[in-house]
């Protein structure tokens, strides 16, 4: 059989068959085939239409068909999509001036993904501890990191990403890395020392189910890194550029990190990431010690640009804030009814989540949604996630809380109110 697939031929059946055969088998994909996007709804091969409370795992902000995702891809690319970073072009400098306004950094870094842009944050803290000890100060090498956490799939950011799954296979990973118990202060103070170069942590877990650090726990991680010289650094992959309702989830806790990297939502859809940091930590850098082929090229720059102005312009962190607080109040209203089978909901913004009370009714009800198209994931097990696009409003939420409630109601009564025991209870509320 010849590997070219007739794309006019590509029915589901035919693409599930050739993936089986020619792909490595990194995911299990729900059987959709989606050939379009339009506002807050994908498009099947059939024509259907699905509600897309993901977007894409958190990428889509502006949903599909925009035209200041569209418009700006099509003019760019007539004119320059990539020329490496030997050269200058306008995109890179105009899209860290806006960057770092957000986030309160001085200097960015433009990666491709997520994980590249935590690595070049784990390099930069080796690099200005390094560069504080060649200046007399005691202050080692070692990162701290926090239990549930997750920063990406490449080596040095698997080896700081603490669930089991996604690291231990891959051992040994970089060594130098501990894991706190999340939101633990005492222990944290117990486990941080001047072996640390820096602190590392979400300020709302995402993969691992959408638990916000208490402002306890992230003060004294604040101050502990500052009494050693060790760096804050905060991944705002899944929780940056508006997700909860400000342009990075710190922001809710009165903090400022050292570090802190951003990715998914950049570029509307095409891939980009960016480290940003301060002008001391940036100080250790030098030509040549980091540096990327494709990141940072002038299409995924322009998009950002746009992507961000278009934010800005439509104000849409109160529409965030909004839709968000209107969303994660049915939440918890069906948590309420549903009590014998949701154990709680939470989040901020539109990072939001409902806990289930065991990992197959969560994996059940996610497939039920699905079933009356209307797209959500599961993760850690027991967390229904809600990641939409920014643009939802607040009839497309009733539309979903009226399909979750219909879904929960059902399995309430085949349940019969029994109650799994072992289940975590929900992440701590932002105290400021
Ligand atoms: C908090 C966080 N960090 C890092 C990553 C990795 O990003 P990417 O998949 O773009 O490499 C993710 C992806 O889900 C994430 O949620």
């Amino acid at each position: 059989m010849s590997n070219t697939l007739e794309l006019a031929a590509a029915q589901l059946p035919a693409l599930q068959a050739a993936e089986a055969k020619l792909l490595l088998g990194t995911y299990e994909r729900n059987p959709i085939l989606f050939v379009g996007g339009e506002g807050v709804h994908l498009i099947d091969e059939q024509g259907n239409r699905y509600l897309d409370l993901l977007s894409g795992i958190g990428v889509n902000a502006l949903g599909y068909g925009h035209p200041a995702v569209v418009n700006t891809i099509s003019e760019q690319s007539k004119k320059l999509i990539h020329i490496s970073n030997l050269f200058f072009h306008a995109g890179q400098a105009d899209l860290a001036a806006r960057l770092t306004e957000m986030t309160g950094m001085d200097r960015a870094f433009f990666s491709n993904s997520g994980t590249e842009a935590w690595e070049a944050a784990l390099k930069l803290a080796r690099l200005y501890a390094g560069k504080q000890r060649a200046s007399g100060k005691k202050i080692g090498t070692k990162f701290l990191a926090l239990d549930h956490s997750f920063h990406g799939r490449t080596m040095g950011s698997v080896a700081t990403t603490e669930k089991e799954k996604y690291r231990a296979p891959f051992m040994p990973v970089m060594p130098g890395v501990d894991f706190a118990p999340f939101n633990d202060v005492a222990a944290l103070r117990a486990a941080f020392s001047d072996e640390y170069c820096a602190i590392c942590l979400e300020a709302i877990q995402g993969e691992g189910g959408i638990r916000p650090v208490s402002q306890e726990f992230v003060d004294t991680a604040r101050e502990l890194t500052r009494s050693t010289g060790a760096l804050l650094i905060i991944d705002e992959i899944q929780s940056g550029l508006g997700r909860t309702g400000k342009w990075c989830a710190y922001q809710h806790y009165g903090i400022q990190p050292d570090i802190t990297t951003l990715a998914k939502p950049l570029a509307g859809g095409l891939p980009l990431g960016a480290m940003l940091c301060t002008e001391a930590v940036a100080s250790a850098m030098e030509p040549g010690l980091h540096g990327t082929t494709f990141g940072g090229g002038p299409l995924a720059c322009a998009v950002a640009i746009n992507v961000i102005d278009t934010l800005k312009r439509d104000d849409m962190l109160a529409h965030i804030q909004d839709v968000g607080g209107y969303f994660r109040g049915q939440l918890a209203r069906l948590a309420a009814q549903h009590s014998s089978v949701v154990a709680g909901a939470r989040g901020l913004g539109l990072m939001l989540a409902m806990e289930l009370r065991s990992a197959d009714v969560a994996k059940s009800v996610a497939a039920a949604m699905m079933e009356r198209r209307i797209l959500i994931n599961r993760t850690s097990e027991t967390v229904l996630r809600f990641l939409p696009p920014y643009i939802l409003g607040k009839t497309h939420v009733d539309l979903a809380i009226t399909a979750l409630d219909d879904i929960l109601a059902r399995h309430a009564t085949a349940e019969g109110g029994l109650v799994d025991e072992d289940i975590p209870t929900g992440g701590t509320q932002i105290g400021r």
